[in-house]
Parts: structure tokens; C-alpha cells; sequence
């Protein structure tokens, strides 16, 4: 079968699950992962058949996108802040939104004009110290993460990237020690309340690892509040920190912040939800 009829054949398999013009895009992600043809290479090739081997691959692929399996699961790849990562089951796939809360940190520590100690505390595949230390160099950033398989893969970004990295494996909410004094601890920690999860995507609730996504009904702000107490501890004089959180927490976590002795504010998204949050202890001078 050609490309141009096989991609017609994966169109009406998955039409009920995709809307057309995301599948177009998703069949083009997966022709280039499996025949390293880019999208133009595609069109010029379009009357070439998959040998055997590309075929299989394709309908495993096809198979696991009818499941709902984010594409980035089945490529291994995601990009964030312009870098392209390696991903698996084991760590969240870096979003959007994320970048934003990095570029705010950039922001931040530009001004500052000197080398600072940057922790990132629930690192996942490392997307944020990673896109820290390429744009800041002189920084010395940390990842800590509770899951051994996730530092194994952000490891393995750094060093793809050449990022120079320190990793800790830590349960941050059993941890009353951290290694350091910082200049800023960023975090985007799980925050999804468990009750959440029959109104979430199965792209999302099915595949990404539990153990990133999901907090207990009970306290779903514990990690700020957790990771707040260990700032007022390691945070060095006038040191910030920075965090993701869920769109609705924006007023719970300023009432947080302020009662644990911090002035917090908060930071909208491209779409105009806080989801970004930046803290100082009170006690600092302006
Ligand atoms: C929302 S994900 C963020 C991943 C990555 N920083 C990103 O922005 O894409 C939260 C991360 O926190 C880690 N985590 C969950 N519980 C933790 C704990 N008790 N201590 C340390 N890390 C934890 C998870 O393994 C996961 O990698």
C-alpha cells in the first residue's frame, strides 16, 4: 500500500477518536518517527509503500493512538522552551504552561545578574532546570524527585543537551533536610485533587504517571504548603520561590503564602488562568 493510501486507511480508522485536522498533524508526527521523513519529504514519497518493518510500527502506533496514548508516548519525544526531550510513562509530558512559569524565572534571574542556586523540586523530566541552565549558565541548578525512574530519564536529557545538572532522589514531603541555601526553588508539584479524575482526559488519566498528576481531596495544596516550610529554612536572603498550580488554587494559595509569612503574587497564562505563583518571605527587605 502506498503512504498516500495508508495514510486514508489510518484517517478512517481513528476519524471517531481525533478531530481531522489533529489527526493529519498526528499522522505526520508519526510518518516522520517512523520513516524519518519530514512532512515535505512525505508529499515527495507519497506513492512509496512502508517496508514490513515500518508497517508494524505504524500499526502499533495506530493501535495505541485508538487507546488514547499521547503521541509523545509513542515517539518518545516532547519539545519544551524550544529543546526537544526524551519522554516515557514515567514522566509528565512537559505543557505549555510550563514554559511560561520558566520564562518568568529567566525573567527574574536576568535581572539579577548573578550566578544564583536554582532547585527544582518535583522534576519530572528535568524540562525545567534543564531550560534553566541553557539560558542561565552560571546558575548551579538542582532536580529533586521523588521516582527514580523519572531522574533516570531527566539524566538522560541533560545529557543529551549537555546540561549540567545536580540530581537528588528525595521524598520532599518526608524531607526536613535539603543540601542548600537557595536563591530560588521552583516547583510545579502535583495538584490535581483525586475527585478531579473522572473529568479528565483519558489522554491524561490513563497514561501520565499518577504519582505527577494527583494530590489527596483532603489537602490538595500540601506540597506548597510543605515546600513554603522549607523555604523559610533554605531559602538564602531575598530568595524567591516559584511555582505552577491548578487554575482555581490562585486564591487559596495567596491565603497560603500570606499566613506562612510570604507576600505572594500571582501570574496568568497565555489563556488569562493564574497559574503562576511567585513568593518571598515578608521578613526580606524589598
Ligand atoms: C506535575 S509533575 C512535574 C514534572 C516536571 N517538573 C514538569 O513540569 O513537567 C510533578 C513531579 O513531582 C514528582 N513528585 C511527586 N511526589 C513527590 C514527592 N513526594 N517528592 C518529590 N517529588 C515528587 C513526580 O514524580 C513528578 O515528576
Amino acid at each position: 500500500m502506498s503512504l498516500q493510501a495508508l495514510k486514508q486507511t489510518i484517517k478512517q480508522e481513528l476519524a471517531n477518536e481525533y478531530e481531522s485536522i489533529e489527526l493529519s498533524s498526528l499522522i505526520a508526527i508519526l510518518l516522520e518517527h517512523i520513516t524519518g521523513w519530514n512532512q515535505i519529504q512525505q508529499v515527495l514519497h507519497k506513492d512509496e509503500a512502508l517496508d514490513a518493518n515500518q508497517q508494524t510500527a505504524l500499526l502499533e502506533a495506530v493501535a495505541d493512538l485508538k487507546k488514547g496514548k499521547p503521541i509523545q508516548y509513542i515517539t518518545n519525544k516532547a519539545w519544551f522552551m524550544g529543546n526537544e526531550l526524551m519522554v516515557n510513562e514515567n514522566v509528565l509530558i512537559p505543557r505549555p504552561e510550563t514554559e511560561e512559569l520558566v520564562d518568568w524565572i529567566i525573567e527574574y534571574a536576568t535581572k539579577k545578574n548573578k550566578p544564583l542556586q536554582i532547585l527544582d523540586i518535583g522534576t519530572g523530566s528535568g524540562c525545567i532546570p534543564i531550560s534553566l541552565i541553557l539560558a542561565l549558565p552560571s546558575c548551579m541548578i538542582a532536580g529533586l524527585d521523588i521516582s527514580e525512574t523519572a531522574l533516570h530519564v531527566a539524566k538522560q536529557n541533560a545529557t543529551a543537551l549537555n546540561a549540567d545538572i545536580s540530581w537528588l532522589q528525595e521524598d520532599i514531603l518526608a524531607t526536613a533536610y535539603l543540601p542548600n541555601n537557595y536563591d530560588i526553588i521552583v516547583s510545579n508539584p502535583p495538584y490535581i485533587p483525586y475527585k478531579e479524575n473522572a473529568n479528565m482526559q483519558v489522554q491524561v488519566k490513563n497514561f501520565e504517571p499518577n504519582i505527577a498528576l494527583f494530590v489527596t481531596n483532603e489537602d490538595p495544596l500540601i506540597f506548597y504548603r510543605v515546600i513554603a516550610r522549607l523555604g523559610k529554612q533554605y531559602l538564602s536572603p531575598n530568595g524567591q520561590l516559584f511555582f505552577e498550580l491548578h487554575y482555581d488554587q490562585g486564591k487559596a494559595l495567596l491565603a497560603l503564602f500570606d499566613e506562612m509569612g510570604y507576600h505572594a503574587e500571582l501570574r496568568q497564562d497565555m489563556f488569562g488562568k493564574d497559574r503562576m505563583l511567585r513568593a518571598s518571605l515578608k521578613e526580606n527587605k524589598k
